[in-house]
């Protein structure tokens, strides 16, 4: 969603910040804006759609002077997507200018008390209300307004503040929503994502909830909303240009998907012993009793994250002998949900930062239940809430459409159910058979992905095709889920995915001549019931893209394409059976021209509920 990037030191400070803000592109946004302190005052220029017209329009104006300067990039909520509500705003008495991610909850009355004491607002936002209140309670100290005022907020912000009466000074602050200071050799470059700091600093001072910092070209102070002095918390960002950048692939999407085998060597790497055919879980060493004790698992996430947290629920069940079930955050968290002694609610999220699932995960704890985290990016506000939790470890993921962390869900979640069963009634022989099979996935990955072309030529087949079903079932249910979800994100095609049996009490009645059904049709204990909803499928006239297991024959008599998959344990199934689905939704994209890497109207994480 929304992205802030701030600079303060000796250079000239739009050329970095415009870099930032396309190093965050990628998080999604409609509009974007900037503001430099210049020697001759503040100046904002803000514009409609990428990033790209910003940056013509600032080079129609002949650029920016000054150090100091702050740029978002607009996710819009409040208010539609015009250069009036893109950020940063100013308020119309001190000086004051701001850029927020997040939402102020309270907005509408402080807007009422503000128009009272004579403020015109030009936007419909709430961040220019917050701006306008900084502005009201600045009586010459930048910081302390910033406090003052968000002493009188409810909601998530991460907020930069600038002031043209105090030109040497940069003011963030943050709750619920991102920002790291990243700190150089006499320069600052503030961000709500580490992909826009790295290319400067990989020094950097994180912030919590309530925390103010003001910094100037001297150092920098943290702070409370209420004043009290903060020891910053300095950490490394564990983060490589290279890493952030495309290379020789054509999409962020397509680099995650090739990335897939390295990544999942990553997950595996030192968390698994072959001889005692366990596995060694250090983030979770401490609450080894508690899992003993575990009397039901509850698996929650969204989108993408649901979807490996489903698969986790049949882990979880299957190898980690504990009842588990697996729901979507946002329904779970309004519900009213009962939590009994015993219960572990795992939350499932790449970015860490997802609202829904933030919500569910405090919902959970509050009513006594033990919170595992199953998270991509460290130090994320999820990981931080979590009592305990395994990180993915499957490197920074820029794409939109999740791939590599979905399979690193997947993998981290057949860990923690084997950690489980190994206390329970898991055998070492069968935990041994697992590990070494796990460990052979990512070689396995690599065949798949040599079948790159052939996906491309299937895909081409059915290009023109508006409306697909996805279909599997058992493990490989919420795998046809993933890549109907896929294909609609990105290519904009309709498509449905559901358990096969599912069809035929109602969705079957779409069917007609030609419409595309992909089966994961692998070589499982439902293989055979799969075939005959396959039959089901051509007595229609549909047309049957097959994910087979590789040496399977026969499924090239029933189904008009195969896409093969190397054979494992069916509960290990869907790390292969996924990658298939994912080149299909790639190659659908880039064939129909979409921009795969910034779908409209999505987000890379979604921090509002
Ligand atoms: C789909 C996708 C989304 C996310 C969902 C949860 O490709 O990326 O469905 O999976 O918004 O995001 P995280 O995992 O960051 O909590």
């Amino acid at each position: 969603m929304c992205g802030i990037v701030a600079y303060l030191g000796g250079r000239r400070c739009e050329p970095i910040l415009i870099e930032g803000l396309k190093r965050l592109e990628y998080r999604g946004y409609d509009s974007a804006g900037l503001a430099v302190l210049s020697p001759k005052g503040l100046r904002i220029e803000r514009a409609v759609g990428r990033v790209a017209n910003l940056e013509d329009k600032l080079e129609r104006l002949g650029g920016l002077d000054g150090a100091l300067g702050m740029a978002h990039t607009r996710w819009a909520t409040h208010g539609g997507v015009t250069e009036a509500n893109a950020h940063p705003h100013r308020d119309d008495r001190s000086g004051i200018c701001l850029v927020h991610n997040g939402i102020i909850e309270n907005y509408a009355a402080l807007r009422t008390y503000l128009e009272e004491k004579g403020h015109k607002f030009h936007s419909e936002t709430d961040t220019e209300v917050l701006a306008m209140l900084v502005g009201e309670l600045y009586e010459g100290d930048l910081e302390h307004a910033v406090q003052a005022a968000l002493r009188e907020v409810t909601g998530a912000y991460a907020i930069c503040v600038i002031c043209e009466k105090e030109p040497g000074v940069l003011v963030c602050a943050r709750k619920g929503s991102p920002l790291i200071v990243g700190v150089g050799s006499g320069e600052y470059v503030v961000a709500s994502d580490p992909s826009a700091i790295v290319a400067h600093t990989t020094q950097a001072v994180t912030l919590d909830d309530y925390n103010v910092v003001k910094i100037t070209r001297e150092g920098f102070r943290s702070s409370t909303i209420h004043d009290v002095d903060v020891t910053p918390k300095v950490m490394q960002l564990e983060l490589d240009l290279e890493q952030i950048e495309l290379g020789s692939y054509s999409h962020f999407m397509q680099k995650e998907i090739f990335e897939q085998p390295k990544a999942l060597r990553n997950t595996l790497r030192g968390r698994v012993d072959l001889d005692e055919g366990k596995v060694v879980l250090g983030g979770l060493s401490n609450f080894g009793k508690d899992l003993v004790r575990a009397r039901r698992v509850l698996l929650t996430g969204q989108g993408t994250a649901l979807h490996a947290a489903m698969i986790g629920r049949y882990l979880m069940e299957d190898v980690g002998k504990v009842p588990a079930t697996a729901e979507y955050a946002s329904e779970f968290r309004y519900r009213n949900p009962l939590i009994e002694e015993g219960t572990v609610v795992v939350a499932v999220s790449q970015s860490g930062e997802t609202a829904d699932t933030l919500a569910a995960l405090t919902e959970a704890k509050d009513r006594g239940a033990l919170a595992l985290g199953v998270v991509n990016v460290v130090g994320s506000t999820i990981s931080r809430e979590t009592d305990a939790g395994v990180y993915l470890r499957v490197g920074p993921e820029i794409g939109v459409a999740s791939t590599k962390a979905f399979t690193g869900q997947v993998m981290v979640l057949t860990l923690i159910s084997m950690f489980l069963g190994r206390r329970r009634s898991l055998s070492g022989e069968r935990g041994q058979m697992l590990i070494e099979e796990l460990q052979k996935l990512p070689d396995k990955i690599e065949r798949v992905l040599e079948q790159d072309r052939t996906i491309r030529r299937v895909t081409e087949r059915y290009i023109e095709r508006n409306n697909w079903l996805f279909l599997g079932r058992g493990y490989n249910y919420p795998v046809a889920m993933e890549g109907a979800l896929k294909l609609k994100e990105i290519s904009y095609i309709h498509a449905e995915g559901m358990p096969a049996a599912e069809m035929k009490h109602g969705p079957i009645a779409l069917i007609d001549q030609g419409m595309p059904a992909v089966f994961v049709a692998n070589k499982g204990p439902q293989y055979e019931k799969v075939m005959s909803n396959i039959a089901e499928v051509r007595a229609r006239g549909g047309h049957v893209i097959a994910v087979a297991t590789e040496g399977d024959e026969h499924i090239k008599t029933v189904a008009q394409d195969v896409l093969y998959v190397p054979d494992c344990p069916d509960c290990l199934s869907p790390i292969l059976t996924v990658v298939p689905l994912q080149l299909m939704a790639y190659h659908a994209a880039v064939l129909r021209g979409h921009d795969v890497d910034k779908p409209r109207n999505l987000a890379k994480s979604v921090t509002v509920e």
